[in-house]
């Protein structure tokens, strides 16, 4: 309930936007560049391209919220809050159409049913991926994010009766999250030779930058 999709987006959006602003301070920016994000093509080559650059922002924002929400004692819902006070002045030019700017895609109630199934269990894999390898059983790392979000997933997910309804900016962050978790397999597996986790976490990050970025762009009706 606590991490039901508002007090999330609440924190995910305006932080996506900090970011982007951080990104784009150099320019001087106005409230179109916060309304561009809506659109998830650009927003999964930024993270595609400044995925390396933009890392250690990123934890270092994260890593500033969490403290303060730990040392309020009051959990991220206090973060989101806070973070949402300080885009005020983009939340308010917003209003006038709705503050959740993700575009609605329409799924048969079936297929949509479907689809959100496999979303759990595409955070379950996740899940199971991160225990693995704290396990350091790389190879059971591999088979899971090769099977369950990898290229070989395809079938299991039934992904061509599914993508037909996307538009094809979802499409291709669908696409992209196959590959990057089949190369995330590849990671695993070399990291069970070598004994570095790091090009593997790496990898991994590859992939939840793609769930991020969907999220961030699409909703389904
Ligand atoms: C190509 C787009 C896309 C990708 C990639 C994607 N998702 Fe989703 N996911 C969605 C959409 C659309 C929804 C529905 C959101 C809504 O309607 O508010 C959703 C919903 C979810 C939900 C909620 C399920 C429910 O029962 O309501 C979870 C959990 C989830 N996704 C996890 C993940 C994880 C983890 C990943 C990455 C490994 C991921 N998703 C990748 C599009 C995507």
């Amino acid at each position: 309930m606590f991490f039901a999709d508002e007090p999330i987006l609440r924190v995910t959006a305006p932080l996506l936007r900090h970011w982007h602003r951080e990104e784009e301070s150099a320019e001087s920016h106005d409230c179109n560049h916060t309304l561009q994000l809506a659109n998830a093509d650009t927003l999964t080559r930024r993270l595609a391209r400044r995925a390396p650059l933009a890392r250690n922002s990123r934890i270092e924002t994260m890593r500033k919220l969490l403290l303060a929400a730990t040392s309020a004692g009051l959990g991220l819902l206090v973060v989101g809050v806070g973070v949402a006070q300080q885009h005020t002045h983009h939340r308010d030019h917003q209003a006038a159409s709705a503050s959740d700017t993700r575009q609605l895609v329409h799924f048969p109630d079936q297929l949509r049913e479907h689809t959100l199934a496999n979303m759990r269990d595409h955070l379950l894999a996740l899940q199971e991926i991160q225990e693995a390898l704290a396990q350091k059983r790389e190879d059971k790392a591999a088979r899971i994010a090769e099977k369950r979000l990898g290229l070989s997933s395809l079938t299991l997910h039934g992904a061509h009766e599914v993508a037909k309804y996307m538009p094809p900016g979802m499409q291709d962050i669908g696409s992209e999250m196959h590959r990057s978790a089949s190369r995330f397999a590849l990671e695993a597996q070399n990291a069970g030779v070598t004994g570095d986790l790091r090009p593997a976490l790496d990898a991994l990050s590859k992939v939840t930058a793609q769930c991020v970025g969907c999220h961030a762009g699409y909703r389904l009706k």
